[in-house]
């Protein structure tokens, strides 16, 4: 039987990683198992093999038909799998030319979520900790653009619960309250 396909989604430094692995540690102390997949990694292990980027952030850059066929091969890929599966990824990416589509049709197909869970944070919050993380080449924008995001990756979310039927789940993941978004994930994974 295939296992559950949850996807997580958040823009950019609000910290889903961060709430998955600390979900994913209190399940496992229960016995319920999920394998953590991210999504970009899966596009970028093949990015990187073509040789057409250096580094993971780059790949919002590329042309929109590369994009589109990197996300085809990663969710043919994942697919296949038929554990619990937890996919961090993206409801959008903003490209510079305009926001893509993360789940785009192609892409829905093959996995066909039974969840999809929104991180989400205080804009602020997300520019701080843009801001303080030196490891990444980070967008710069401010917290106004970073609003934007948020709200529109609420509406893209909507149309693949109608595409899908999944369910969309809001987690808010509050600086010096990750505890509670990782309990509040949790249950939900459960
Ligand atoms: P990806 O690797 O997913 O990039 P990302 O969005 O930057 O994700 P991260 O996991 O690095 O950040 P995060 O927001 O989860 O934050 P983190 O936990 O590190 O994707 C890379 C690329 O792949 C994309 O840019 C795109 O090009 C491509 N891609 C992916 N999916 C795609 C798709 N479907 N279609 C097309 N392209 C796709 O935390 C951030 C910081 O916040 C940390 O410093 C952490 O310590 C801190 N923090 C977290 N929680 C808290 C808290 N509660 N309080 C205080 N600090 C906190």
């Amino acid at each position: 039987m295939a296992g559950r396909k949850v996807i997580i989604t958040g823009v950019p430094g609000v910290g889903k990683t961060t709430v998955v692995n600390e979900a994913l540690k209190k399940l496992e102390s229960e016995g319920v198992e999920y394998q953590s997949i991210n999504f970009g990694s899966f596009m970028f292990e093949v990015a990187k093999k073509e040789g057409i980027v250096q580094d993971r952030d780059q790949m919002r850059t590329l042309d929109r038909a590369v994009q589109k066929r990197l996300q085809q091969l990663a969710a043919q890929a994942i697919a296949k799998l038929s554990a619990n599966v937890i996919i961090d990824t993206h409801a959008s990416v903003k490209t510079p030319k305009g926001y893509l589509a993360g789940l785009p049709e192609w892409v829905l197909r093959e996995i066909m979520p039974d969840l999809i869970i929104l991180v989400e944070a205080d804009n602020d919050q997300i520019l701080m900790r843009r801001l303080s993380d030196e490891t990444r080449t980070r967008d710069k924008e401010g917290s106004r653009a970073i609003k934007e995001h948020q709200q529109f990756n609420r509406s893209i979310a909507a149309s693949y619960a109608m595409m899908t039927g999944c369910t969309i789940k809001n987690i808010t993941n509050a600086d010096h309250l990750l505890e509670y978004a990782a309990q509040e994930m949790a249950d939900v994974l459960r």
